[in-house]
C-alpha cells in the first residue's frame, strides 16, 4: 500500500497468570524494573530477567523492553511513514476504577505508556454519571462494573506530556459511544489537548502522504484524533476513523496466515486512497 503507516496494537493478556505464577514462585513479592533475578517469572509482571553484557551489566536483573522512537531512527518523514506503538484498551490498567467485570489490558498508565514510547491509544468513551468516561462495557452503556476513569483524567496525562515533549506525535482511536451532543469536545476542550489538534482539513483523502513530523510539529499539530462515529466529522470535526485508517480484524480472526481480513468497519487493506493501517496483534 502507497505510503503506509503501521499502528501496532498491544493487549497484554498473561499478566495475571504471570503475577499468580510469581507470587506463588517468590513466596512473597515480585522483583522491581533493575532488581537481580533468575528467572523470568520471579519478576513483576511485564518485565522479563535478562543480562546485558554490551554495558557490563552480566547479572541478570529485571528488565523492560522499550521501544526506540522512530524519529530517533530517521528524521523528517511523512506522518504515515512511521511506525507508532499503540496500546489496546489503553486505560484498562488493574488498579484504577471499579471496573470488576472487565478485562485488565494493560500493566502501565497512560503516562507510563507514553514514556516508554506508546505513541497510539485506543480508548472507548462513554456518557456515564453526566461525564464523559472510560469504561471497557458492552451495548453501547458503561456500568458502575465496567467503569475505569473520567476520560478526562487520561486525557490531561496526554496534555502533560504533550506539553513536556514538544516534538512527540500522539494519536488516540476513540471507540465512540458518546451521545451527549458535543460531549466529545467539551471533554477534549476541557483538557487542554484543543491546543495540539491536528484538523480534519488537513488529513488527506485520496491516499496521498500526510504532512511530515517536522511540519506537524512546527505547527504544533500534535494530536490526531479518530472517533468510530461517522456523523462526529461533520457535527465537532473529529475525524471518521474509517475514512482516514484501515484496520485488520482483531483477534484470531484477524491472524490468518497468508491473508490480512479487514475489521468488518474497515475498507479492505489493501484500499489505495486511504493511508494509514492499524495492524492489531493481539489473540483475543
Ligand atoms: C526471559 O525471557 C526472555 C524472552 O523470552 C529470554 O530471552 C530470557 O532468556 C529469559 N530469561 C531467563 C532467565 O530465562
Ligand atoms: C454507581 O456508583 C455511584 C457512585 O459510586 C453510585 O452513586 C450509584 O448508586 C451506583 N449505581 C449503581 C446502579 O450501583
Ligand atoms: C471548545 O473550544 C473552542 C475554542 O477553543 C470553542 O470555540 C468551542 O465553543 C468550545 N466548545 C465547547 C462545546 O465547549
Ligand atoms: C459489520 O458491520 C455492520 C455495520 O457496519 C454491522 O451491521 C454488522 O453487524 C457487523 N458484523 C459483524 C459480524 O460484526
Amino acid at each position: 500500500m502507497k505510503g503506509s503507516n503501521v499502528f501496532f496494537s498491544i493487549l497484554s493478556a498473561h499478566h495475571l497468570f504471570i503475577l499468580l505464577l510469581c507470587l506463588f514462585i517468590a513466596g512473597s513479592s515480585c522483583l522491581k524494573i533493575g532488581e537481580t533475578c533468575s528467572s523470568n517469572s520471579t519478576c513483576d509482571p511485564g518485565l522479563s530477567c535478562q543480562s546485558c553484557s554490551a554495558n557490563g551489566n552480566t547479572r541478570q536483573r529485571c528488565t523492560m523492553i522499550q521501544p526506540s522512537s522512530p524519529t530517533s531512527k530517521v528524521k523528517g518523514l511523512a506522518f504515515n511513514k512511521y511506525s507508532w506503538l499503540t496500546t489496546h484498551n489503553s486505560y484498562a490498567q488493574s488498579d484504577t476504577g471499579s471496573a470488576s467485570l472487565s478485562p485488565k489490558n494493560q500493566e502501565d498508565t497512560v503516562t507510563s505508556q507514553l514514556k516508554n514510547g506508546v505513541r497510539g491509544l485506543m480508548l472507548d468513551m462513554y456518557d456515564f454519571q453526566n461525564d464523559i468516561w472510560l469504561c471497557h462495557s458492552f451495548n453501547g452503556n458503561c456500568y458502575n462494573f465496567t467503569a475505569f476513569q473520567p476520560a478526562i483524567n487520561v486525557l490531561k496525562e496526554i496534555e502533560t506530556f504533550l506539553a513536556a515533549n514538544p516534538s512527540e506525535i500522539v494519536t488516540i482511536f476513540i471507540e465512540d459511544y458518546v451521545t451527549s451532543p458535543q460531549g466529545l469536545t467539551k471533554v477534549f476542550n476541557a483538557s487542554g489537548l484543543r491546543e495540539y489538534w491536528f484538523p480534519v482539513s488537513k488529513m488527506p483523502k485520496n491516499g496521498e502522504d500526510w504532512p511530515t513530523v517536522d511540519e506537524m510539529v512546527q505547527q504544533n499539530q500534535r494530536l490526531v484524533v479518530f472517533t468510530s462515529k461517522s456523523s462526529k466529522e461533520a457535527t465537532e470535526e473529529i475525524a471518521y476513523n474509517w475514512k482516514y485508517v484501515v484496520e485488520n480484524q482483531y483477534g484470531d480472526d484477524g491472524m490468518k496466515a497468508g491473508s490480512c481480513p479487514n475489521r468488518n468497519e474497515s475498507s479492505p487493506m489493501n484500499t489505495k486512497t486511504i493511508s494509514l493501517v492499524l495492524q492489531n496483534y493481539f489473540k483475543t
